[in-house]
């Protein structure tokens, strides 16, 4: 929750009328000093994170949309300041919304094209690290394929360390962006009822949506067939179902995943159609859903398989909100850790 000059609290909230937030903007977003209270160096995922971070997080994701959405969006935070992007698989909206980020807070930013590096030519995650930190960046930007690379990278380096996916552990922004979607449409995250769909085993963005929304007590449930979900799932405190039609009833929002088919190996489902036929949303495994549940999805999504195109492009999508959630998320976790970047 912001704090205005006079020292009442301000509801982030573009709905506010003119005068609102945005007259303060100039003394919140425009500082060079963040007042984010946010006791971490890195963002490696949603686990050892306490509600009071999540939240301070998603405050100041709530100006930095409407920062996002003036003409100047340009703030100096991180003027000065490398970060670099380093993605090790392929991404379109994560790392674009991570360097958005980085600029409206004045980094330079860097895009390292593992496709085209030494990766390719054998150097290891550590020469790699030590290599880049060599070049003193103040904040890194990671994906990668396997679970833990992100840690382990954060251990080799001086500089923050954000993880933006790491095999099929975490993915700590988009549940942030996820949580400050739903936070901003239903005006709340406590009590409501949560479906969490489709490839649980293999998914990143469930296991941190999981840890997130259960510490801002919703109740989550997930719903898949038994070959999409891990072993242990019932200890995350979730509930299990293994149809749409037990697992959307009531749900306040539907959130799909895409079919991780790159990392699956061997039959996790008989075939794509037979998938959709049972746990593809459309329209009438909406229904079971409450008569104003929203839909949501990260993206990139697999038309016709996990989601119909009828529900994805259609009125209760939330699709494009959390594309543009993404870019306020990452500039408020920017922010926060900017705290913690070296001052010499
Ligand atoms: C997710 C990811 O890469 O983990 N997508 C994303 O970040 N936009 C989800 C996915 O690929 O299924």
């Amino acid at each position: 929750m912001a704090i205005s000059p006079r020292g009442e609290r301000i509801l982030p909230d573009e709905r506010l009328p003119l005068g609102g937030i945005r007259a303060y903007m100039p003394a919140l977003m425009s500082q060079s000093q963040s007042h984010i209270a946010f006791p971490h160096r890195h963002l490696l995922g949603i686990e050892g994170l306490k509600a009071q971070d999540i939240t301070a997080l998603l405050d100041a994701a709530d100006e930095a949309v409407s920062l996002s959405r003036q003409v100047e969006k340009k703030r100096s935070i991180l003027r000065g300041r490398t970060q670099i992007n380093l993605f090790f698989e392929a991404s379109t909206r994560t790392q674009a919304s991570f360097e958005l980020a980085g600029k409206r807070l004045g980094a330079d930013v860097m895009n390292m094209a593992v496709a085209n590096s030494s990766v390719k030519k054998g150097e290891t995650l550590i020469d790699t690290a030590a290599t880049l930190n060599a070049m003193r960046p103040d904040i890194i930007i990671v994906r990668h394929h396997c679970s833990g690379a992100v840690d382990l990278l954060s251990r080799k380096v001086s500089c923050s360390v954000v993880n933006a996916g790491d095999g099929a552990h975490e993915h700590p922004t988009q549940a942030l962006l996820d949580a400050l979607t739903i936070r901003r449409t239903k005006g709340r995250i406590q009590g409501l009822t949560i479906a969490i769909c489709g490839d649980v085993a293999h998914s990143r963005v469930a296991r941190s949506n999981i840890l997130l929304l259960t510490a801002l007590g919703a109740r989550v449930r997930v719903v898949a067939p038994s070959t999409l979900l891990p072993s242990g799932i019932d200890r995350m405190g979730v509930e299990v179902h293994r149809t749409m039609r037990d697992g959307l009833r009531d749900a306040d929002i539907v959130m799909m995943l895409r079919l991780q088919l790159e990392r699956m190996s061997g039959a996790f489902v008989p075939s794509l159609r037979e998938y959709a036929h049972f746990y593809g949303l459309d329209e009438d495994k909406l229904s079971y859903a409450k008569p104003d549940a929203l839909v949501m999805h990260p993206g990139p999504i697999n038309r016709g398989v996990e989601i119909d195109s009828a529900v994805a492009d259609g009125p209760r999508s939330l699709i494009n909100e959390q594309v543009e959630m993404g870019v306020a998320v990452r500039m408020a976790v920017l922010e926060a850790l900017s705290h913690h970047l070296r001052k010499e």
